[in-house]
């Protein structure tokens, strides 16, 4: 078993070489290439990332995995290859794809996400669930960022590859992104061994602040602090660089983050219709709530203010109500 995972992630190093050389020398390249470039990721990231380009072709990796001896029902199991629909045999998994090498913590190639150049179904393919890569323990590009986020204590978690390229190149080094799935409690295991400050920043649609909501009580019970950068307009983090350059993205974004409970505070406003005496009341209760879930008696005081000087109730009152919450929850 030890032997077979060795050969898998040996055909995963020689298929991400692969990919790359054909991103950076074929012909059949140069649409990828002037997609990747209109996204803003020009030669470094290219090379920083391994980018690479799997042809439109059902059988180049077939033919090179051949060519190199590896059995193709092997490759199929290690997620490289796909068995043929209507008659025997095997085809390549990734074809007409921006190709994203995704590496295990120690920087082993154990996967790739693949991305269309134009719209379509899947926008990007991910390799399956193998003996080498579980989507709920792997995060992209944490071999690369882990010295950052131990030297700075911070980890940022981002949504998409794309994300964290465009991060990185903003001088976030200390990004990382899951599989295009959940966070986990694993995830978060993961990464509080080296650091203690994660700052979300997710997607500023629907989509992302609605798992930036899900996220931190995961990460607060795994001991992180948490805080939760912003974007305008439903933008993303590649989006937002793109749009307004690297340095709002770290000044205004990054460091202007939020704690966890400010954000909880604004999320709940979206679910909530102020001009309403009903619904300010309803929104009150449900903030208290959230201000009752900190620890800090400080920290509650503080927000309760801020509450009580908005809404025009005095700060007693909300005290109160605070207190009766932490009465019955306890
Ligand atoms: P770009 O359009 O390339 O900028 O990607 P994005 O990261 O902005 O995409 P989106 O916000 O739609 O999705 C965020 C992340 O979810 C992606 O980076 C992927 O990891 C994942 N994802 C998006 N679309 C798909 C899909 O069709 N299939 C799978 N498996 N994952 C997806
Ligand atoms: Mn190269
Ligand atoms: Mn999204
Ligand atoms: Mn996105
Ligand atoms: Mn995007």
């Amino acid at each position: 078993l030890q032997k077979e995972r060795r050969i898998v992630q040996e055909a995963h190093e020689y298929s991400a070489k692969l990919y790359h050389y054909m991103l950076q020398n074929l012909e059949i390249s140069k649409p990828a290439k002037d997609y990747l470039r209109s996204r803003g990721l020009g030669e470094p990231l290219i090379e920083q990332f391994g980018i690479g380009y799997a042809p439109p072709r059902w059988d180049t990796l077939t033919q090179a995995l051949a060519r190199k001896g590896y059995s193709e029902a092997e490759m199929e199991a290690g997620g490289l290859l796909s068995r043929r629909q209507e008659s025997d045999g095997y085809v390549d998994r990734f074809r007409d794809r921006i190709m994203f090498p995704i590496h295990d913590a120690r920087g082993q190639t154990i996967a790739f996400a693949g991305r269309l150049l134009s719209d379509g179904q899947p926008k990007y393919l991910n390799s399956p669930e193998t003996a080498l890569f579980s989507k709920s323990r792997t995060l992209y590009r944490l071999h690369e960022a882990r010295s950052a986020i131990r030297k700075s204590g911070q980890v940022v978690l981002l949504e998409g590859y794309m994300d964290v390229i465009k991060a990185w190149s903003a001088g976030i080094h200390n990004g990382v992104a899951t599989m295009g799935t959940a966070l986990t409690s694993e995830h978060a295991a993961i990464l509080r061994r080296f650091a203690d400050e994660a700052v979300i920043c997710y997607d500023g649609d629907d989509a992302g602040q609605a798992a930036a909501q899900k996220s931190i009580p995961l990460l607060e019970e795994a001991g992180f602090r948490v805080r939760v950068c912003l974007l305008p307009n439903r933008m993303d983090p590649d989006e937002y660089v793109s749009a307004y350059g690297p340095e709002p993205f770290l000044r205004e974004i990054v460091e202007g983050a939020v704690s966890a409970v400010k954000f909880q505070l604004i999320y709940l406003r979206k679910s909530h219709i102020l001009l309403e005496e009903d619904g300010r009341i309803r929104y009150l209760r449900d903030a208290v709530r959230i201000v009752a879930r900190r620890d800090s008696p400080m920290e509650r005081e503080l927000l309760l203010k801020e509450l009580a000087q908005e809404f025009g109730v005095a700060l007693e009152t909300l005290k109160q109500e605070c207190y009766e919450i932490r009465q019955r929850d306890k």
